[in-house]
């Protein structure tokens, strides 16, 4: 087969390619030709170009990581995440998912060299993100990792249980840096899968309970796949979607369509959620 995404060669970083998503994105990488460089907490069963570990909460792990890799890299993928709330402390929510995934970014896109692609797993979580863009323009302001934990500290109502709230700043951050990056020839999108069947959904049905969750599957009427959620990533940052830039995708299967033309019903999932 022809090589339409232009793959072969490429040198692309993945986070999170220990599990679910981003274990499903390195595994389709490889498989197309491309030289994969992986980045976890965890080892990855992934067989890459290269492992290291790295913690996204620790900014000189991730900035250890990148000098590692080196060279020219072409795209790099942010699938690394966790859930917020439960037992899970705001911060360290705030820190894998948005602080330092933006970390991690920053120090990928001077190896760029004027041309690559870059996207970020947010979700459906943080459908709000237009009800607070000045807040997230103010954490957008702050420059680097401590900067930015110190505005979150000072901040924490709006941070709230960090899971909605780093994943509003993941789109809203999305869509400001895909208006700048195109000048340095860089494109920058995120998705926004429905529930999808990782490691993670155990902690989701525990936190937001089973019936908020499959509501969030609707129109579907299914949980999506790993496979189902990398598919779309690898294509988003291929040389096929050229122009595509500053896109927040949906993967859901229709939620939201069904949800703006009135067909989901958001308020009954919600009411579900408080008699729960
Ligand atoms: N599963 C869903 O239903 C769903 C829905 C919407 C969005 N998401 C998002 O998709 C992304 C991928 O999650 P998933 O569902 O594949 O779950 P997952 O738990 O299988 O994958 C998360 C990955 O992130 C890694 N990770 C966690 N903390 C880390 C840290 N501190 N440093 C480095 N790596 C770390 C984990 O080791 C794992 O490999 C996450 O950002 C998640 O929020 C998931």
């Amino acid at each position: 087969m022809s090589d339409v995404l232009g793959y072969k060669g490429k040198r692309v970083i993945v986070s999170g390619c220990f599990s679910g998503m981003g274990e499903a994105a390195a595994r389709l990488l490889v498989s197309l030709g491309a030289e994969v460089h992986g980045f976890d907490f965890k080892q990855s069963p992934v067989e890459m170009a290269s492992f290291t570990q790295i913690d996204l909460r620790d900014p000189a792990s991730l900035e250890a990581a990148v000098s590692g890799v080196g060279g020219k890299i072409d795209a790099l993928f942010n699938c690394a995440g966790m859930p917020g709330g439960g037992g899970f402390p705001a911060m360290d929510t705030m820190k894998v998912n948005f602080l330092g995934t933006r970390h991690l970014t920053e120090q990928v896109i001077p190896l760029m060299d004027g041309k690559g692609a870059i996207v970020s797993i947010a979700s459906t979580g943080g459908l709000g993100w237009s009800r607070r863009i000045p807040v997230h323009m103010q954490l957008l302001a702050t420059q680097g990792f401590q900067a930015g934990l110190e505005w979150c500290d000072a901040n924490m109502d709006q941070v709230g249980e960090g899971y909605a709230f780093s994943k509003e700043a993941v789109i809203v951050w999305t869509q400001f840096m895909g208006a700048r990056l195109i000048k340095q020839g860089i494109r920058i999108n995120c998705s926004l899968p429905s529930p999808t069947q990782t490691p993670m959904m155990a902690t989701f049905h525990a936190v937001s309970g089973k019936d908020v969750v499959d509501a969030a599957a609707e129109p579907l009427g299914r949980y999506t796949t790993p496979e189902e959620q990398a598919g779309p990533l690898v294509l988003i940052n291929s040389d096929l979607a050229g122009v595509v830039n500053g896109v927040v995708l949906p993967v859901d299967g229709g939620f939201m369509g069904g949800l703006a033309t009135g067909q989901v019903d958001i308020t009954r999932m919600m009411a579900k959620k408080q008699d729960a």
